[in-house]
């Protein structure tokens, strides 16, 4: 299949990095300009709207002719749904077409998705498997190329430029985000600074040895940094880091303000999934960070109402849904992601955005009739001057009444008992207010909750199985 020929990025760092004439204020990353420059972006990034669903029809239609052809699970699930790869006429066509979920790819475990001859399969990756048996996902050749291409766009639009240094704090291994992110910063021109998750202090001396400009890295291990870079009472402001790309979980903007301000550096929004390539679906722009921009070239995005399934228009809240347009191994035909955000206008490139995932359907707690997403809570947590980001939510059950409590630490500096009752008082109202729950908070002593070193677990059910 032919793709663009994109241009490669071979600018030196941003200029705007250096402060020669203030040296005492080297840093102030969140004031630092990082837009690209003419010349910086890719074609397809600036290219119209009508340049782009030309592009993206030609690609859907060879996609669902691929999977029909090579894949026999999607060819009985379109011929159930009554539909052929020749239904396609317009872009909409698309909403005729069944969806995939990760029931499929559990029934086809492992390699039943996989469209082209394992011989040709570079690479797989695979879920944890926690909740079931794990789901596989395979890529050809050039599918890494095309996801070291996305990751590289995306590390760009974060404010990453060749010639930085990258410090990859993701897991390596059968998760994507590793390895995603070590050949996207390799593909634009990066130093990498391979280190996996764990081992924090290490982490920490390394990243005081290397000065690195970029870190990639979930948002609740980036805390777990902070609270390492305290402990050896080093001030993370003077750290060397410029930009970080925080995904794989979610996190809201008061989080983002968190990390801005302890670390002096922009925190930028990376998404993606396994299933559709991993990291590097969608990222914010540095200029704007105004929500995610889907690289649509490659990831054609839906929103569709996760009752009913109905595909629903730009601007409304729903369920995302992806398909690939150019991927070889493993196409993915509308696959239901969980996540829920709603898609926007283009800004600071013409792709549309999609908004931060405020959470995913799965981790909607229904607490007497209100939804509740771990999102809101920690926004409220972080309104509380008091309270440290670091909470774990607890579900249980009274008689026939189901209850939540958060387990908030407080911040060191206000550890005080009576700080505690108020900055607890606090938070009950806030969130009564805005979420409109009735919640118990519980604030515990600083490290006393556990860190992640991959995605946080936020959410502890402890309600008897019915
Ligand atoms: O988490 C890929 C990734 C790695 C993305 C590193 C970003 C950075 P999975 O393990 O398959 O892949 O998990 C995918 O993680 O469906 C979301 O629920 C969640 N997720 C990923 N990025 C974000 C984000 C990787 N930026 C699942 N905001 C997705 C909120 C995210 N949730």
């Amino acid at each position: 299949m032919k793709r663009e020929e994109g241009r490669r990025y071979c600018l030196p760092p941003n200029v705007a990095f250096a402060c020669p004439d203030r040296p005492s204020l080297r840093k102030e990353s969140t004031m630092l300009d990082l837009s690209p420059r003419p010349g910086d972006l890719e074609p397809i990034e600036t290219a119209s709207r009508d340049e782009l669903s030309a592009v993206q029809f030609e690609r859907l239609k060879w996609t669902l002719r691929h999977a029909y052809e090579n894949v026999p699970h999607y060819r009985a699930k379109f011929a159930a749904a009554g539909v052929h790869p020749d239904d396609l006429k317009t872009l909409a066509d698309l909403g005729k077409f069944p969806f995939t979920t990760k029931q499929d790819l559990r029934d086809t475990y492992p390699f039943g998705m996989f469209a082209v001859p394992q011989s040709q399969v570079l690479r797989v990756h695979a879920s944890s498997g926690t909740t079931g048996r794990p789901t596989v996902v395979g890529y050809s050749k050039a599918d890494i190329d095309m996801w070291a291409d996305v990751m590289a766009r995306s590390m760009r639009a974060a404010g990453a430029r060749p010639g930085m240094k990258v410090h990859v704090s993701y897991g390596y291994g059968l998760f994507t985000g590793g390895l995603g992110a070590h050949y996207g910063a390799e593909r634009l021109g990066c130093t990498v600074i391979p280190v996996s998750g764990g081992m924090t202090e290490r982490q920490v001396q390394l990243m005081r040895d290397f000065q690195p400009d970029v870190i990639m890295v979930t948002p609740s291990y980036m805390l777990a940094l902070l609270d390492e870079f305290r402990r050896i009472k080093v001030d993370a402001r003077t750290c060397s880091l410029k930009v970080g790309m925080f995904g794989a979980e979610p996190w809201t903007n008061a989080m983002r303000h968190e990390i801005e301000e302890a670390f002096d550096m922009h925190a930028i929004d990376v998404y993606g999934l396994s299933e559709v390539i991993g990291p590097g679906v969608a990222n914010e722009c540095v200029e704007t960070k105004d929500g995610l921009h889907v690289w649509e070239d490659h990831f054609y995005p839906e929103i569709i109402d996760p009752v009913t399934g109905a595909v629903l228009p730009d601007g409304e809240f729903g369920e995302l849904v992806f398909t690939s347009l150019t991927k070889e191994a493993m196409p993915i035909i509308r696959y239901r992601t969980r996540d829920l955000s709603r898609l926007l206008p283009g800004t600071a490139r013409s792709m549309r955005r999609m908004e931060k995932v405020s959470g995913r359907s799965d981790d909607m707690i229904i607490l007497r009739g209100v939804n509740v997403f771990p999102s809101q809570i920690e926004e409220q947590i972080l309104k509380c001057s008091g309270l440290a980001p670091h909470y774990v939510i607890e579900l249980g059950r009274e008689g026939r009444l189901d209850t939540m409590s958060v387990l908030v630490e407080a911040r060191p500096e206000a550890t005080d008992a009576a700080v505690r009752a108020t900055q607890a008082k606090e938070l009950m109202h806030h969130v009564k207010a805005v979420v409109g729950v009735s919640v118990r908070v519980n604030v515990v002593d600083p490290n006393s909750i556990e860190r992640s070193i991959g995605k946080a677990k936020r959410v502890l059910d402890m309600r008897p199985r019915e």
